[in-house]
């Protein structure tokens, strides 16, 4: 089908929403409270901090046979990437009899609210929750809720209702089951309207065989966003636009569009480009699309690297990770980039395209300096190759952070050995936060190398982080602090490991 240009079409609680004239960086927080008047879903921050502004977004399932829903930031997601999906707002909640879904029902009776602003995003993310899981832990409910921020009533009411909607305290077990199906949202009528508006799957082709991107949104100037079906339309419009902003779960760019008001000409999402989506594999790596979520990428190495995903898990709250994808997190290129000393300790590949070549990139050498990167005009990242597990090899990694959940690093290190007849060896450690980008630390690993954890002395750490780095004291930790906690983590790494792994 052919899209529409200058309208964005969405569903909306059994219809179809057509923005026309939108803009392109209009988010869709101002767009669901300016022009269709849901100020259920409020502002707070603006920047993904707060969750007042959590809101649902559906996409039809591979099947065709239900929606996929995540928890987002409408802050900071731009409404041209709604095209093609559907959105859920606390006022979807309402039944047609008036009535409240069975998560507010508990919330009104467990004085789940005071003031009330962040209730509506609170009730978003829970709802979102149990679509998929009607039986949370206590564990997953604060999982789920570490992205909305409440001053004033406290978090026990809030999950206490949760659980009481989910019929974890019924009567009886006939009244759970009742309690659990009611959870469901009723989304049968956004069905045949999501396949109505389906965005093309194939790119339009001219007569003389070339690929033209057919814009959501285009200005009198030219200026555009476009959301292409195949990476062969994102490498053709990079080539040609080679100034293009690219838009992948938009964690860094809405922030860019709502504080410092940036407007790019031409902006490229990633988000429905099917080959980016995937994640292929090998029997000894496993190749991740560049518009692959946080949220999946936590699933996938759970089982082979457990600390990355505890990484992961800290990494902004769920909807932040819903959207935001290891490619957004190395191109940016933040020195204090959570992911990066991960995939640098695991010996991570970039994928780059541009136009039909690719190349092969060792994240450790993608970076040229701060927020600097190897990327030439028109190229981008196709994908992130991880290597699996071998046998032997212990790999380990912790964020220290002021807070738990939801917080910058004052340093996130890195480490991946085997032990041979006791001594490490193939030793790869990685920092952020001690230098410009994220990096591997050299010196660091030959004071490791081919010794036994137990002859590892702490005074040679500490000399080879201050031959490596440039003191500086930051906004987040003083030199000092980053320093002795960068020593320390490779202590605790290696210390636990007293016996060779089978
Ligand atoms: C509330 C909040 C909490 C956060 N917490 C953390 C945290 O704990 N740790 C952390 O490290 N970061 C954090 N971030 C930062 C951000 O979420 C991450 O950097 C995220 O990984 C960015 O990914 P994205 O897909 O959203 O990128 P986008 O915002 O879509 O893009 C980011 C940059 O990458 C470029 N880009 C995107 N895809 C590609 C590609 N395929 N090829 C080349 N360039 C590309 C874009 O043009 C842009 O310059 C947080 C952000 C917010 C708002
Ligand atoms: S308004 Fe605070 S997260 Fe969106
Ligand atoms: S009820 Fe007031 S901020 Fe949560």
């Amino acid at each position: 089908m052919t899209q529409v240009t200058n309208t964005v079409r969405f569903v909306l609680d059994g219809r179809i929403v057509e923005a026309q004239g939108a803009r392109r960086t209009t988010t869709v927080l101002d767009y669901l409270r300016d022009q269709l008047h849901r100020t259920g879903t409020k502002e707070g921050c603006a920047e993904g901090d707060c969750g007042a502004c959590v809101v649902m977004v559906g996409e039809l399932n591979a099947a065709g046979t239900g929606v996929d829903y995540v928890a987002t930031n409408a802050c900071i997601q731009l409404l041209p990437s709604l095209d093609g999906k559907s959105v859920k707002t606390v006022e979807s909640l309402k039944g047609a009899d008036g009535s409240l879904h069975p998560v507010q029902e508990e919330m009104v009776k467990c004085h789940g609210s005071q003031c009330g602003f962040c209730t509506p995003g609170i009730v978003m993310s829970l709802v979102n929750l149990v679509q998929t899981n009607t039986t949370p832990a206590r564990q997953e409910i604060t999982d789920a809720l570490s992205g909305n921020l409440c001053r004033c009533t406290g978090y026990v009411p809030i999950i206490d209702a949760t659980l009481k909607a989910c019929g974890q305290q019924a009567a009886s077990e006939s009244q759970a089951r009742e309690k659990k199906a009611a959870l469901k949202l009723d989304d049968s009528a956004d069905l045949a309207l999501l396949k109505e508006i389906k965005r093309a799957s194939t790119p339009t082709m001219s007569l003389e065989g070339d690929i033209i991107v057919q814009p959501v949104v285009r200005t009198r100037k030219g200026n555009e966003f476009v959301s292409p079906a195949t990476l062969a339309e994102v490498a053709d419009y990079l080539v040609k636009h080679p100034t293009t902003t690219l838009l992948a779960g938009s964690t860094e760019i809405g922030l860019q569009v709502n504080k410092q008001f940036a407007r790019p000409d031409h902006i490229m999402y990633l988000g429905n480009v099917k080959e980016l989506r995937q994640v292929t594999e090998t029997d000894k790596v496993w190749r991740i699309g560049a518009a692959v979520s946080l949220t999946q990428v936590e699933a996938l190495v759970a089982k082979a690297y457990p600390d990355f995903t505890e990484v992961l898990r800290r990494f902004g709250s769920p909807p932040i990770r819903s959207t935001a994808t290891l490619a957004g997190n190395i191109a940016n290129g933040s020195p204090i980039g959570d992911s990066m000393p991960c995939l640098m300790a695991l010996g991570a590949q970039l994928v780059l395209r541009r136009g039909e070549k690719t190349r092969s990139v060792s994240l450790d050498n993608f970076y040229t300096g701060m927020k600097q990167n190897v990327l030439a005009a028109g190229e981008f990242i196709e994908a992130v190759e991880l290597p699996k597990p071998v046998a032997g090899q212990v790999f380990r990694a912790h964020k220290v952070s002021k807070r738990f959940e939801q917080d910058i690093s004052a340093t996130c290190a890195a480490i991946s050995y085997t032990l041979k007849g006791g001594k490490l060896s193939g030793v790869k450690l990685a920092y952020n936060g001690l230098a410009p980008s994220p990096c591997r630390a050299p010196k660091l690993e030959a004071v490791l190398e081919g010794k036994a954890p137990a002859d590892v002395k702490a005074a040679d750490l500490d000399a080879a982080i201050a031959a490596s780095f440039t003191a500086r004291d930051g906004l987040r930790a003083t030199w000092a602090y980053r320093a002795l906690v960068a020593r320390n983590l490779v202590l605790e790494f290696i210390e636990e490991q007293t016996s060779e792994v089978a």
